[in-house]
């Protein structure tokens, strides 16, 4: 059915341009034909007891895992690309990487890893028992060996693009890619907290640059980008952006009506994101008055007291 409005579907069908499924993942896939998608992206809850999610033992949670990538599996495009974003599993102050419990059940299904990619990012909980938790992964798989790779779409500045060939047949002829280069597989891009111009309500969402990248580079103009986790709506987002388009399903009903104003809002123009060429704020290079410490000044009370403690730990009897 067509919300007529809103050019938002809520049930899939191959000829519209964005679908919001407001419901389970599974009712959502059972209608998406075999072989039909491009990329399925998405960032599953991680089962550690937000908002969205029921705590469950790891075993359960694998076991729903599976049958939702199974399904994703069947409805992958022989040239297409599953894309699994994943943080940790934590238990009691252990932690289990999710990618390496989840890629099992990739490989059964006869997928083949093509990178785990490390997304790092500067913000977050801190951490007091082990280092603060600043990286989680996109773990990415392809159906064939014949999938669609376009770099050239998402290629970054070179370090050194005046760099020459200096000896060779080739000397004196620039030796990179004037284009760019391929940006590898470590993303430093800031996560979506309190002053991200992309924040909403929602506890992890996934910032819209991050899957401009995996739909320009895995997927052609018209294809169809898939999210069994829509939250707010950040992947199809993203494929609407690019002239793909856009399916997810999301559970919960404020979720699904910040998707459908924040897709709205990308197809009127007036979504603010953060935009993939903005390089990451430097504080020492913004000029920023905060990066000097008060007590390094000569005079200040914290330094005082540290000339304090070190005279007297001089004099303190051995
Ligand atoms: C980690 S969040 C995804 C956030 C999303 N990447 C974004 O940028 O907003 C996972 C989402 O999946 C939803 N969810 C959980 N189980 C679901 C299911 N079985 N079917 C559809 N959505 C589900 C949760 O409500 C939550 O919003």
């Amino acid at each position: 059915m067509i919300n007529r409005k809103s050019n938002i579907a809520d049930s899939f069908t191959l000829s519209e341009r964005a679908v919001v499924y407001p419901g389970d993942c599974l009712d959502l896939l059972r209608d998406v034909p075999s072989e039909s998608v491009q990329l399925v992206v998405t960032s599953p809850p991680y089962n550690i007891g937000k908002e969205y999610e029921k705590r469950m033992h790891l075993d359960r949670y694998l076991r729903q895992q599976a049958e939702v990538i199974a399904q994703c599996a069947r409805v992958l495009s022989p040239t297409g690309s599953i894309c699994w974003q994943v943080g940790n599993y934590v238990d009691g102050g252990a932690i289990v990487p999710l990618d390496a419990v989840l890629y099992p059940i990739f490989a059964s299904l006869g997928l083949k890893m093509r990178n785990r990619i490390i997304w790092h990012f500067e913000h977050g909980l801190h951490c007091t028992r082990r280092f603060s938790g600043r990286y989680e992964t996109i773990i990415w798989f392809t159906k064939t060996d014949n999938y669609l790779f376009n770099v050239d779409a998402v290629r970054v500045p070179q370090k050194y693009p005046g760099k020459k060939y200096f000896k060779g047949p080739k000397a004196g002829q620039y030796s990179c890619n004037p284009l760019g280069k391929n940006p590898g597989d470590l993303w430093v891009i800031p996560n979506v907290k309190s002053n991200h111009v992309e924040k909403t309500s929602h506890p992890c969402q996934f910032p819209v640059e991050l899957i401009e990248r995996l739909v320009l580079s895995m997927t052609g103009e018209g294809g169809w980008v898939l999210d069994p986790f829509l939250g707010t709506g950040t992947s199809i987002i993203a494929a609407i952006r690019h002239g793909r388009r856009g399916a997810g399903a999301e559970t919960q009903t404020k979720y699904v009506a910040l998707a459908r104003q924040r897709i709205e809002q990308e197809m009127n123009g007036t979504l603010q994101t953060r935009p993939m060429t903005r390089p990451v704020y430097d504080p020492l290079e913004a000029g920023n008055s905060l990066t000097v410490a008060p007590w390094t000044k000569k005079d200040s009370a914290q330094m005082l007291l540290l000339e304090k403690t070190k005279r007297k730990q001089r004099y303190a009897p051995k």
